[in-house]
């Protein structure tokens, strides 16, 4: 745990501004920096606080996910996320960020059991894919197809009934792995496949991905186990983007289906969570050990516009601990394919290894995160690349579902209208067309 609060930490920070003093309250949480509530900055002196891209900013208040960045450490719930990926199983984390607790016994067949009668998708649905051209990104299917749920689910998309919120959280849980894999077998021309009952969570989402009617599937056991961990992994990671997404379009009291639609398209996007498809199109296209020294050079190069994906974070300012498991797993998958000197692997971690010795990349504190190893291994398992951010929305929509949940249950909370710094042109009286320079 990181360092015990200072016991002498001032109950209020002081600022002048504008000749005026206003002293603002400072909020301890359990472990990790204090907040300085600043609700009554405007009101009190006129001005906003500026935090573009929010470096130092706390939106919320949270019980979900806390993260020492310097420190390399990652909690759910306060339980340390290398632990959880090495004894628990994704649906119990998946119980444990909802409820706040891991479940006894009984809990987690009733919770297993839900979610399992939950898998299938309104046959309806189907025909959204046809509307897509075979060769659409699948996150853009992914988009449309987890928005148009609430078109279906009527019954479950009352933000103030506490029933219909638990029943919205375990239809998307449930739900994601089908959507996903449906928008799978379409971009390769495959018949969709059912959900099975018998199997668990990520055996079944394999299932449903490379099965085919014409022959008996059997899962690998080792390639299920790997991916599970792969999605404990990705479950949830405090405000990152694509939660704060969810956050904001949840607290204007948009159903949970727009709000998760809303999560998935900002978790596309390259330096979130597109950077694991990224990570290995940079492997591939640097191809060889040998020139890795190339691609180093120019991350360096500020002018050049690259830089290493799968590499630094905001939060972390050491190594990612999920990345430290993601390599491990990576290790594994490959070994039980049998797939030996993988060429990208040595690429990857001859690269991570430069890296980590090289002055520019230890002074920014710059290490692998999760999105550096996970493409080799979900590329080995079978899964082109891009679905590899898929399957990262299909872990992260639990994260995405608890937090909603909890700001919809925040008596704090509000609707979210940040304020800006105008820099545009003055008032200024309209000048007809003709009378224009
Ligand atoms: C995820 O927030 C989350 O928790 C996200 C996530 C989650 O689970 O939800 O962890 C998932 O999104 C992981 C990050 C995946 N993205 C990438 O791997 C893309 C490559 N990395 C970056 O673009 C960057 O590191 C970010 C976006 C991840 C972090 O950006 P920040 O915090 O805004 O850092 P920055 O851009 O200000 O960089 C700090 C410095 C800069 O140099 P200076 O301006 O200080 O001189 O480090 C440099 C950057 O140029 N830098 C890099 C670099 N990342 C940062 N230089 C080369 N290669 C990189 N990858």
């Amino acid at each position: 745990m990181s360092s015990d609060k200072p016991s002498t930490a001032s109950p209020m920070a002081n600022l002048s501004v504008g000749g005026k003093t206003i002293d603002m309250p400072v909020r301890s949480g359990t472990v990790g920096p204090d907040v300085i509530d600043v609700g009554r900055l405007y009101k009190e002196t006129g001005c906003f606080n500026y935090d573009p891209g929010f470096t130092s900013t706390a939106n919320c208040s949270s019980k979900i996910t806390y993260i020492d960045g310097d420190a390399g450490m990652l909690l759910h719930r306060g339980y340390p996320i290398d632990q959880l990926a090495e004894q628990s199983n994704f649906l119990e984390v998946c119980f444990l960020l909802l409820n706040g607790e891991l479940p006894n016994e009984p809990e987690y067949e009733e919770f297993q059991l839900a979610i399992t009668r939950h898998t299938m998708l309104h046959e309806q649905m189907t025909r959204f894919y046809t509307g897509f051209r075979r060769d659409a990104h699948p996150m853009a299917v992914m988009c449309g197809v987890v928005g148009a749920l609430s078109a279906f689910y009527h019954d479950s998309t009352d933000i103030n009934d506490p029933e219909q919120r638990t029943i919205a959280a375990r239809r998307l849980i449930a739900k994601m792995p089908t959507i996903a894999a449906m928008a799978y077998k379409y971009s390769v021309g495959q018949p969709f496949i059912y959900p099975r009952n018998d199997l668990d969570f990520s055996a079944n989402f394999l299932q449903m991905c490379f099965a085919v009617p014409c022959a008996p599937y059997t899962v690998d056991p080792v390639i299920a186990r790997a991916l599970d961990r792969i999605f404990i992994l990705h479950a949830d990671h405090e405000q990152n983007a694509s939660t704060s997404t969810v956050r904001l379009a949840g607290s204007s009291g948009a159903n949970p289906f727009a709000c998760i639609a809303a999560g998935i398209a900002c978790l596309w996007g390259p330096a979130h969570g597109g950077a694991n498809e990224a990570a290995l199109n940079m492997l591939s296209e640097i191809g060889t050990v040998d020139r890795i020294p190339e691609y180093i050079k120019k991350a360096k190069d500020k002018t050049s516009g690259f830089r290493l994906m799968g590499f630094g974070h905001r939060v972390y300012k050491n190594y990612d601990p999920r990345a430290k498991v993601m390599q491990k797993t990576c290790h594994e998958v490959l070994d039980a394919l049998g797939i030996r000197n993988e060429p990208l692997l040595q690429v990857a971690m001859e690269l991570e290894r430069i890296a980590l010795e090289d002055d520019y990349f230890v002074e920014k504190k710059l290490y692998p995160n999760i999105d550096f190893y996970s493409g080799i291994t979900l590329r080995a398992i079978g899964f082109p690349v891009e679905m590899f951010t898929v399957l990262f929305a299909v872990a992260r929509t639990v994260g995405w579902v608890a937090q909603w949940k909890e700001m919809i249950e925040d008596p704090e909370q509000r609707i979210g209208r940040p304020r800006q710094l105008y820099i545009g042109a003055p008032v200024r009286d309209y000048v007809p067309r003709g009378q224009r320079g």
